[in-house]
């Protein structure tokens, strides 16, 4: 799973801190938020909730009153510190280090200084969480019916089938999901419980909402009781969710249902890779487009993190891949082929399309797509290489 530092820049100038933001967001993954103070609190965290991972302060001539409300908090309530200020004061060092500053730079900020903080703050944070640590896929469709479900189930049944990692199905549509039927399983407690009891759960109390597939697949999904929409569900609570998955699972594959908002972006964000799944037709294209841009811009997700699935891909159709390609430029564009029967009759009798035709070309193609997944995750064989190497007959 991955984790985007949060990073708050507080200070009384303006045009410094638009220059550190600039130059924070220059380093790539990382969320910024800049505090402008102008009278008032010294405390540059006063009612900061939650605190962010790093706090970069910009000390002003106030620098004393700023660092002495830093210094009067629990080393628990004060994240890494980052001070901007005058090198040759002092004075100024020495109540810096007792706030513990972990380094003072000197404007003008060199971008590598920079980019050395955040990298020491990815490695703790990355030692900080559990040893395990799950890669995430999320599967979302660019209009209702495209396969999204499908592909998902699939895609985490192979996972699970045929390697001995740990794999979970999330199934996020709360309101209309189905995926238990895939799996010809029912859920009891489910999906919307563990959500409401979050925060006393850990791996083992997860177990309780689960439902196991002989494969070793491991399904949370919401009960047919659980008359809730995703919109209702607290995106905290979808965090801490994926914080109790990432430590039980190798893998979490998360079927998405078609709403963008605070829970189903808290999955997006943490997703090590977006499938975007669509057909080819004008519709589907326009939509592929909409949402692209809402990853793209609004939850500022990384082109190389989305894979575009052509599902139901037909070479005669007269929008061709190349068509794709000029409206969805510079992304990875995958194909599966079209399967109607095989498709409704693994839904219908509950079984996944890996027992059912195994030697199917859809199944076939689900494998290499699964396979990919593998590779780029933390245990996988050539996690560096990536997606876009792999499967290069296959891919569009
Ligand atoms: N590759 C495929 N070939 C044939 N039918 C498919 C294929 N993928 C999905 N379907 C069918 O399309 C319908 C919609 O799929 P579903 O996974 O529910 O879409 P979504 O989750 O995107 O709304 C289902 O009936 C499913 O069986
Ligand atoms: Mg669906």
């Amino acid at each position: 799973m991955r984790y985007r530092l949060e990073i708050l820049v507080v200070g009384r100038s303006r045009e410094q801190l638009d220059t550190i933001e600039a130059l924070v967001r220059q380093q790539g993954d990382v969320n910024v938020t800049t505090r402008h103070i102008s009278n008032g609190h010294t405390d540059p965290l006063h009612d900061v909730h939650p605190l962010p991972d790093a706090l970069v302060l910009v000390l002003s001539e106030n620098w004393q009153a700023e660092l002495s409300a830093l210094t009067e908090r629990s080393a628990a309530e004060r994240p890494p510190l980052l001070l901007v200020g005058d090198k040759g004061n002092m004075d100024l060092m020495r109540l810096a280090m007792r706030a513990g500053a972990r380094d003072l730079f000197t404007p003008p900020i060199a971008e590598e200084e920079l980019e050395q903080f955040l990298q020491q703050l990815t490695r703790d944070k990355h030692a900080e969480s559990s040893q395990r640590t799950a890669h995430l896929t999320a599967v979302i469709n660019a209009k209702g019916g495209s396969g999204a479900s499908l592909i998902a189930a699939n895609l985490a049944h192979v996972l699970a089938a045929t390697t001995e990692r740990r794999t979970a199905l999330l199934d996020m549509d709360v309101q209309f999901g189905a995926l238990p039927l895939y799996f010809n399983l029912t859920p009891r407690n489910g999906l919307v419980r563990a959500l409401e009891l979050v925060e006393t759960l850990d791996a083992v109390a997860l177990e309780g909402y689960i439902q196991s597939h002989a494969s070793g697949l491991d399904l949370l999904a919401s009960a047919p009781e659980d008359m809730v929409s995703v919109a209702d569900v607290p995106e905290s609570r979808v965090e801490l969710l994926l914080q109790v998955m990432n430590q039980a699972y190798d893998d979490v594959v998360v079927d998405l249902p078609r709403w963008i908002g605070g829970s189903t972006a808290a999955v997006l964000e943490h997703a090590d890779r977006i499938l975007v799944v669509l057909e080819q037709s004008l519709a589907h294209l326009r939509d592929a487009k909409r949402l692209m841009a809402i990853l793209r811009q609004e939850i500022q997700i990384a082109g190389p993190r989305i894979t575009i699935v052509v599902n139901r891909y037909d070479k005669r159709n007269s929008i061709s891949l190349g068509d794709l390609r000029d409206a969805l430029p510079n992304q990875d564009i995958v194909t599966l082929p079209n399967d109607f029967q095989r498709a409704t009759q693994s839904i219908n009798v509950g079984t996944p399309l890996l027992e059912m035709a195994r030697k199917a070309p859809l199944t076939r193609e689900l494998m290499t797509l699964a396979a990919a997944l593998r590779e780029e995750s933390p245990g996988g064989r050539k996690r560096s290489r990536g997606w876009s190497l792999f499967g290069l007959g296959r891919r569009a």
